[in-house]
């Protein structure tokens, strides 16, 4: 579904991706784990287009995108909610949820009402604008937005940032039911694992450059909570 084979990406001169190579199955929920500045954002902007890299391969169900513009990438039913999130702050809740509609190219069924049932909370705030949500509640605008355009793969980066720990934890499970309901291919990057523990099976440990120090399944960091400290220090 998604395969990342030895990607080079740079800012200007600096080289930020040196030689990554990942892979997400259909349907598969998937982390990268690493402390600030390894490059986990930088590898969701190569995976979007967004900064594309110079050089490897980005596989989205076996097609070579590497070089396409985001937005064909994109029609391909990928959705990318950046850790800014980007709502519209003169847009109501649902003006911002409209806007998205269809934008993704996919072909499932995402509707306001669809998402309202898992967001009741976005359905209560229908009318608030986007910017006097919580931040909670901003998070869950930003991957209900996402799902308008219903993607089959979806790229979350830092979804616990600002949230509080029981915020967090409800994104958390709404996220990991909605995938594994609807067969979405998820993403995400994190520095917090226990937040990536409750939302993917399997993780990637980034550190510095990008370059990977090992997998893990969610177990084995269950049965062993120093390994990500030892590894990554986080
Ligand atoms: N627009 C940019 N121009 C130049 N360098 C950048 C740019 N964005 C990021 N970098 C650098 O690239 C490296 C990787 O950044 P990136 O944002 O991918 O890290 P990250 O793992 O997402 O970090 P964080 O956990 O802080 O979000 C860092 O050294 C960062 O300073
Ligand atoms: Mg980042």
């Amino acid at each position: 579904m998604i395969k990342l084979e030895g990607i080079d990406t740079y800012y200007g001169t600096s080289h930020v991706i040196q030689n990554l190579s990942l892979e997400v199955d259909t349907g598969e929920a998937v982390s990268i784990l690493g402390r600030n500045g390894v490059g986990k954002t930088t590898t969701m902007r190569s995976i979007i287009g967004l900064t594309p890299p110079k050089k490897g391969r980005v596989l989205i169900n076996g097609t070579d995108v590497r070089g396409w513009p985001p937005h064909k990438i994109v029609h391909l039913g990928l959705a990318y909610v950046p850790a800014e999130r980007h709502i519209f702050p003169d847009l109501s809740v649902e003006e911002n949820l409209i806007l998205a509609q269809g934008q993704g190219g996919g072909d499932g069924d995402w509707s306001l009402d669809k998402v309202y049932e898992y967001f009741p909370v976005l359905g209560q705030r229908r009318r608030s604008g986007g910017t006097k949500l919580s931040g909670g509640e901003q998070q869950m605008l930003a991957i209900g937005r996402a799902l308008m355009g219903n993607p089959t793969i979806m790229l979350l980066d830092e979804p616990s940032q600002g949230l509080s720990p029981i915020l967090v934890a409800k994104v958390a499970s709404i996220v990991s039911d909605l995938c594994s309901q609807h067969g979405i291919t998820l993403l995400l990057v994190e520095q917090n694992f226990r937040i990536a523990l409750a939302m993917a099976g399997r993780h990637y440990l980034m550190g510095t450059k990008s370059k990977l120090q090992g997998e893990v399944r969610s177990q084995e960091i269950i049965e062993d909570q120093e390994l990500i400290k030892r590894t990554l220090a986080v």
